[in-house]
C-alpha cells in the first residue's frame, strides 16, 4: 500500500508546482487506501458526524452556505487507515520540503461530503504573507466518477482571469497547488462527492478552525 514517493509522478509535481503552481496527480493514492477512506466518510456520515463547514477563522468564522456547501470532519490519525495516509502525506512534505525548501511544519485535513447540488465558490485557501497554509492537497475518493456528474475542481490563474484546469474527483487523484497563489472552484455536483482536502503549514496547526476563504 506504500506510495513511492520516487517512482510515482514526485518528480513531475516538484517541477509543476515551481512553474506553474498547481499538479494533478493521477493514481497518487491507491484504490485499496481510498476505499478504506471512503468506507470511513460513510459510516461518519451516517452516524451524522460530518458538520456544515465555514469560513473564516475565530471570531470570524461563519456557516456561509452561499460560499461553500460541503460536510466535513477533520482527521485525528485514530484509525490505522487514518495513520497510513498521514504516513504518506509526511513522505510527501519531506518531498517537498527537501525539493523546494518550503519549511513546511505539518499537515492538517479534513474528509469533505458535497451532496448533489453542493458546492464551494472561487476562492483561496490562504492569503500571502501569512506563512500559514502554504501547499493545498485534494485526494478524491470517488469510483467510477462520470464526466456528466460536475464537481470539477476548476483551477485559475493567479489574476482569476483564466481557467487553467478542470479536474474531474476520481479516486485515487490528487489535486496539489500553492495555497496562496492558486484561486479555485468547485463546480456543483450531481452526485455524492467525497474528498480529503489537506494542507501543509509553516506554523502551528489550528486543525478545527478554517482558514479566510472569498
Ligand atoms: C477546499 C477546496 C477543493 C475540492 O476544501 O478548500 O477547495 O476539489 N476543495 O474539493
Ligand atoms: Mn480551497
Amino acid at each position: 500500500m506504500a506510495l513511492d514517493l520516487t517512482k510515482n509522478h514526485v518528480e513531475q509535481l516538484l517541477d509543476a508546482l515551481v512553474e506553474q503552481g498547481w499538479y494533478e496527480w493521477p493514481n497518487a493514492v491507491t484504490d485499496d487506501l481510498c476505499s478504506a477512506l471512503l468506507a470511513e466518510v460513510e459510516s461518519y456520515d451516517e452516524e451524522g458526524e460530518l458538520k456544515r463547514a465555514g469560513i473564516g477563522r475565530g471570531d470570524k468564522h461563519q456557516l456561509n452556505q452561499d460560499v461553500r456547501r460541503d460536510k466535513i470532519k477533520w482527521l485525528d490519525g485514530n484509525t490505522t487507515t487514518q495513520q497510513i495516509y498521514l504516513q504518506q502525506m509526511a513522505e510527501l512534505q519531506y518531498q517537498l520540503n527537501r525539493a523546494l525548501f518550503l519549511g513546511l511544519l505539518e499537515y492538517e485535513c479534513h474528509f469533505a461530503l458535497y451532496k448533489k447540488g453542493d458546492f464551494y465558490k472561487k476562492h483561496l485557501d490562504s492569503f500571502r504573507g501569512r506563512a500559514n497554509r502554504m501547499v493545498t492537497t485534494v485526494l478524491y475518493l470517488n469510483p467510477d466518477w462520470q464526466p456528466d456528474w460536475g464537481g470539477e475542481l476548476v483551477v485559475y490563474s493567479e489574476d482569476s482571469s483564466q481557467r487553467l484546469a478542470v479536474i474531474t474527483p476520481e479516486m485515487g487523484k490528487m489535486a496539489v497547488f500553492m495555497s496562496e497563489q492558486v484561486p479555485h472552484e468547485v463546480l456543483p455536483t450531481r452526485q455524492a462527492r467525497v474528498s480529503i482536502a489537506g494542507w501543509f503549514r509553516c506554523n502551528a496547526s489550528i486543525a478545527g478552525q478554517i482558514d479566510p476563504a472569498y
